[in-house]
Parts: structure tokens; C-alpha cells; sequence
């Protein structure tokens, strides 16, 4: 069926690629999912502001991927215009030092929102910068971990981000400082429909030696603790004091299965989809893990996945 509003003028303004009915499990980590009504992968900044005033002059919902690794999109697909960003306007990095605040040297940063954080973690381990260690291992684009404001135990982005910059739903743009990103424990509030363009960090260096050291470390203990499937790493944030997998272990919820999806056996914050799973094989579990940790334990668990496409509670934004 054809959407209710005009694709082929979308694809007429823009420079960069519209691909119609592009199937969203070719570009999240589930593997799962339906297709975006249009995929659009913009030029520059200049072709995603003519895309992001296109979508609010219509009222064309609009949402931005990353590397989806943080997302279940319902087989179904979504409504809209899905953003991809990619190609070198969105995947640069500079990098220099300078004084910090304390006089001591750090490295300055300006990094494209679709630059992988595998290539933050390359350079830490080149340069030898501590500030960035904490993030080996976690998949997805610098974009994506900002908004999601991304980490593990030893940092999360918000001890390294200076400032963002954004595309507004409106096409102008506008440079937020990071104490005005509203970060907190894997989230951020950013203007509505804002898209990250690009992120100024700030990182401490250290001794090489020792950043690749951790570095290794951390990513033995990820593939010692973590499973290697299709996911899309934790699905529920942590409860105030608590662990969600402790939980949902406790409840006996490990290798729980929903069709091809299953509660991890190797960490039960993970579900896993096996081939020839479905978003709702996925969603299904979801919602069966809520229900068995309130039943058991009392605790509500709130999902760090963001569910796109799906009817009611849980529906992510985007
Ligand atoms: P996506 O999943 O594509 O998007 C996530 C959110 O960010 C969506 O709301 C999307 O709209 C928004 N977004 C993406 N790009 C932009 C942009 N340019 N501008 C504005 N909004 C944008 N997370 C952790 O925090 N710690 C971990 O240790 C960790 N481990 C993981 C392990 C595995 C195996 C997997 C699969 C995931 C893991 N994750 C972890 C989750 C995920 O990797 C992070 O949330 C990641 O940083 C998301 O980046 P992404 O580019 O994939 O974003
Ligand atoms: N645990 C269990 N059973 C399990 C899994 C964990 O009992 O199946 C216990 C562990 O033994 C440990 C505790 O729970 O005592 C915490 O486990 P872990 O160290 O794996 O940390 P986590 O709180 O489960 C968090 C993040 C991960 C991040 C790791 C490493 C959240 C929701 N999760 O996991 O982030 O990689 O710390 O620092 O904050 C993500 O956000 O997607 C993610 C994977």
C-alpha cells in the first residue's frame, strides 16, 4: 500500500539516496523488522536539513538510525521517513591536543555522528587515550551514543562530551553544550526531531601501555560475560541499585524462548534472535520478562531498547 503522502517529490530535493520500503532488519543488530516507508541517506548537512523540513512541512514522521543496535523495529516496519546518516560529511574525526582545564594535555574531538565507535576506540588505543577506554566494545555510531548517552561501568559519553551539534526539525542548526543535553543514565533530551550532525569530546590521555591494556580488558570481560548473537546489547536499564539480569536470572528466565527468540543463557539482559525471527518473537519475550521479574521480585523493569513501530507502551520516538 502507498503512503498517504508524496515520496518520489522527497526524492526529487534531496541529492542523497531515498530508498522506498527499505527493510529496517538489514541495519539493526536484531537482524529483525519491517520496512521504512523511505531510507534516506543525505548528502551533507545541508541535503538532511532540506529532508528534516520536508518531513515537518508535511507532517511526515521522521526518525533517525544509527548503527541500530539499540533498536526493535515492529515487522510491520514504521511510518515515514527513516534518516540514515553515512558517507565522509557525517563520518569525520579530528582530533588535536590541548590544554585541559587542570593544564594538563587532552585531546580534542570533533567526530561525525555516523563515525563508528570502533574508530574512537582504534584511536584510543593509538594515541593512547584513557578518556575513551570505556567505550571498547559497545557497538553503534557516535550519534547514537550520545543520544543513548552510552557506557559501561568505568564512563559513559556524557564524562567526555563537550557539545553536540544539531540539524532541528525546522533545518536550522544549533551547537548544544553538553551540560544542556539532559544526559543521564542512557538517556539525553535533545531538542524534538533534533538530529546529531556531529560531537565535540574531550579525552584524558594516558599511558599507551596501559589504555591498550584496559582496552583488551574490557573486551575480554564483554566476550566472557556478553553473548555473540543477534541483539541489541541490554534490553532494560538497570533499576535504582539493581541489576536487570540478576533479576530476570533469579526469575529463571534464562533460554526463555518466543519463537526464534530467547532470553540469553550467557546474560539474561540479552535476547538474542536467531534466524528466522520475528520483531514480535522479540516484543513477545520483552513483555513476558517484564511480567515475570514485577510478578517475582516487584520491580519494573524499563526497556534501554528502543521499540519503533509497535502499538502502545514502549513505542520509542525516534
Ligand atoms: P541506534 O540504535 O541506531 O539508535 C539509538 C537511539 O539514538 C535512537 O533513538 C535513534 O533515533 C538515536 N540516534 C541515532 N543516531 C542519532 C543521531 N545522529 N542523532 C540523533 N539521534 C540519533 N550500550 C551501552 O550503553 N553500553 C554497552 O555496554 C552496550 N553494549 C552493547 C552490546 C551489544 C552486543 C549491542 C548490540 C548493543 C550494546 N549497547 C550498549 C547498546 C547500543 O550499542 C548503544 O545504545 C549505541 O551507542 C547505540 O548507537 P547506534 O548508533 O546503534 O544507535
Ligand atoms: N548477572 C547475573 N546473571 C546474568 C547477568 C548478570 O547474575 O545473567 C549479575 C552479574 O553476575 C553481576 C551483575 O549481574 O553481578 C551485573 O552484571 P554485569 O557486570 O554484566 O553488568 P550489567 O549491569 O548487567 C551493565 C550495562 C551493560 C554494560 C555492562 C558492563 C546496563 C543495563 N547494562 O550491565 O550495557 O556493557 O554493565 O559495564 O546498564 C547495554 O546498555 O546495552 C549494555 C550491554
Amino acid at each position: 500500500m502507498s503512503p498517504g503522502w508524496d515520496r518520489s517529490a522527497l526524492a526529487t530535493l534531496l541529492r542523497g539516496s531515498v530508498r522506498l520500503d527499505e527493510p529496517l532488519a538489514r541495519h539493526t543488530t536484531y537482524g529483525v523488522g519491517g520496512p521504512a516507508e523511505a531510507f534516506v541517506e543525505p548528502a551533507d548537512v545541508a541535503d538532511l536539513a532540506a529532508c528534516l523540513r520536508f518531513c515537518s512541512a508535511r507532517g511526515v514522521p521522521c526518525r533517525v538510525l544509527g548503527e541500530g543496535s539499540n533498536v526493535l523495529v515492529a515487522d510491520r516496519g514504521v511510518p515515514g521517513v527513516v534518516v540514515h546518516l553515512g558517507g565522509p560529511a557525517f563520518s569525520f574525526l579530528e582530533a588535536s591536543p590541548g590544554p585541559g582545564a587542570d593544564g594538563r594535555a587532552v585531546c580534542h574531538l570533533r567526530v561525525g555522528a555516523a563515525l563508528p565507535l570502533g574508530r574512537l576506540v582504534a584511536l584510543a588505543r593509538s594515541e593512547g587515550l584513557a578518556g575513551l577506554v570505556f567505550l571498547a566494545g559497545i557497538p553503534g555510531s557516535a550519534g547514537g551514543a550520545a543520544r543513548m548517552n552510552a557506557g559501561t561501568s568505568a564512563g559513559q559519553l556524557a564524562d567526555v562530551l563537550e557539545s553536540l551539534e544539531l540539524v532541528l526539525a525546522d533545518g536550522s542548526r544549533q551547537t548544544l553544550a553538553a551540560e544542556h543535553c539532559g544526559l543521564g543514565y542512557r538517556t539525553s533530551r535533545l531538542p524534538a526531531g533534533a538530529v546529531i550532525v556531529a560531537c565535540s569530546l574531550r579525552a584524558a590521555y594516558g599511558e599507551p601501555q596501559d589504555v591498550a591494556a584496559a582496552i583488551d580488558r574490557y573486551l575480554a570481560r564483554r566476550r566472557a560475560t556478553q553473548p555473540a548473537g543477534a541483539s541489541a546489547g541490554c534490553v532494560f536499564k538497570n533499576p535504582p541499585g539493581g541489576h536487570a539480569g540478576r533479576l530476570i536470572d533469579q526469575a529463571g528466565l534464562k533460554g526463555l524462548t518466543v519463537g526464534r527468540a530467547q532470553v540469553s543463557r550467557v546474560h539474561a539482559n540479552f535476547i538474542v534472535a536467531d534466524e528466522g525471527a520475528t520483531a514480535d518473537d522479540v516484543a513477545r519475550l520483552i513483555d513476558q520478562v517484564q511480567q515475570a521479574v514485577a510478578a517475582q521480585h516487584g520491580v519494573a523493569l524499563e526497556p534501554e531498547n528502543e521499540l519503533w513501530g509497535f502499538v502502545g507502551a514502549g513505542e520509542g520516538g525516534g
